[in-house]
């Protein structure tokens, strides 16, 4: 049978996660396993031509997978009729223009979050995807953590009853690039290029809180920038000038209440990188990125207040494992997978450049609430 190929403009492949999550274990995986296969027995084949500022990044990443379409010129790869698909996972300053020039060249867009650095030109994007009639996708990759996936059953089962809270802790150390190498770019720290924990991950807060469990309405945050100075990628201290902690509490629909601390400055005593813990009149659940545990009304115990004592009581034994009855795959990957059959067969896919306009709402409302101190609303977009 026929491959129907599918050539996809990839830019910011030489960054952290364009190179791992997007190109060697989303497109290069796809690719290994032989293609996509689709209703009429054709296999779809992505085929991606790589663009970045560096060639020799570029020729080395190239090699390694061997792929054979690279270019410094994205205005030239743009102009390639056969290309139909233009991806973005360079910092987040460099991300509108290029999409917005994509979307002026026909092509369907796919890309990282943020979409933009503020509301307003993140709403002129979806606009103008909307009207051009383009496919539009941007990434919602915790959505597809077998933690958080394992979380959507539960909510969709009615296991929780009335859900009452969520509370959330992202985070971990981030060095500060003197003694040890930071595990993060430097951009991340500086406001001026993009940078931040609220424009990062409130973008994923929006989507993690209105698809699990409902509309978020209003937000109230506090930022810091908890370490002022770092070292960069030269070895060069740099004034921090960007939020490295939020501490937030954001109002859902039906009065839920989500409570969630995002740091890159905290030492981790968790089972996992990310932990959200809900609580229903039914039922409470702890998730991570892989594992969620349970404790239904039935096992829960009566603890008693006695500072006196030392605690002999084990909490953590009344939680029950959610088994996998499922394979996970990379969740990048399914969503890739997702977009390129949108495109190529026209079916659903729900998380649209106005989906990714709503992450950078609650980022800028984050911020606003943070310099004026108070609850900021968040009006339909
Ligand atoms: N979905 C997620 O979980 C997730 C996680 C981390 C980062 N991200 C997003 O992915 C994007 C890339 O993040 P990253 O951590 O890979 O960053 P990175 O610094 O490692 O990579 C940035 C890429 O953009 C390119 N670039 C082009 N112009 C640039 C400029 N002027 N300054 C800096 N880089 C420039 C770089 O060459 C590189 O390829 C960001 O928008 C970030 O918000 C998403």
């Amino acid at each position: 049978m026929q491959n129907r190929v599918v050539k996809i403009i990839m830019n910011g492949v030489t960054g952290r996660m364009g190179r791992t999550q997007h190109l060697a274990r989303s497109i290069v995986a796809i690719r290994r396993e032989g293609g996509i296969p689709l209703p009429n027995g054709e296999t779809l084949w992505p085929e991606p031509i790589l663009v970045g500022r560096n060639e020799r990044r570029l020729r080395s990443l190239a090699e390694e997978h061997r792929i054979t379409l690279w270019t410094t010129d994205l205005k030239g790869a743009l102009s390639d009729p056969d290309a139909e698909i233009y991806f973005d996972a360079q910092a987040t300053s460099e991300r509108a223009s290029a999409v917005k020039a994509a979307l002026a060249a026909g092509k369907h867009v796919y890309c990282e979050k943020p979409i933009a650095e503020d509301l307003q030109t993140a709403k002129e994007l979806a606009e103008l995807a909307d009207r051009s009639g383009l496919k539009n996708g941007v990434v919602q990759d915790k959505l597809f953590l077998p933690g958080l996936r394992k979380l959507k059953a539960l909510v969709e089962n009615g296991f929780f009853g009335r859900i009452l809270s969520v509370r959330g802790e992202f985070g971990y150390w981030v060095f500060e690039g003197d003694w040890q190498e930071a595990q993060r770019p430097s951009w991340n720290y500086r406001a001026e290029d993009g940078g931040g924990i609220m424009a990062d991950m409130f973008c994923h807060w929006r989507y993690v809180l209105d698809d699990i469990f409902g509309p978020v309405r209003s937000v109230m945050a506090l930022g810091a920038t908890h370490i002022p100075r770092r070292v960069d990628e030269n070895g060069k201290t740099y004034a921090a000038t960007a939020d490295d902690a939020a501490y937030a509490i954001f109002e859902l629909d039906g009065g839920i209440i989500a409570q969630l601390n995002s740091s890159w400055c905290v030492r981790v005593y968790r089972d996992e990188l990310l932990a959200l813990q809900v609580d229903g009149t039914l039922g409470s659940a702890i998730a991570g990125l892989h594992s969620c545990k349970v404790q239904h009304r039935v096992n829960t115990p009566r603890p008693v207040w006695n500072p006196d004592l030392p605690e002999a009581y084990n909490f953590f034994d009344d939680w029950q494992e959610v088994p996998d009855n499922n394979q996970f795959d990379n969740g990048f990957k399914v969503q890739w997978e997702l977009f390129l059959r949108h495109v190529v067969n026209d079916t659903a896919f729900k998380f649209t450049l106005r989906e990714g306009a709503k992450g950078v709402q609650l980022a800028e409302a984050g911020l606003e609430s943070w310099r004026e101190r108070r609850w900021v609303e968040l009006p339909e977009i």
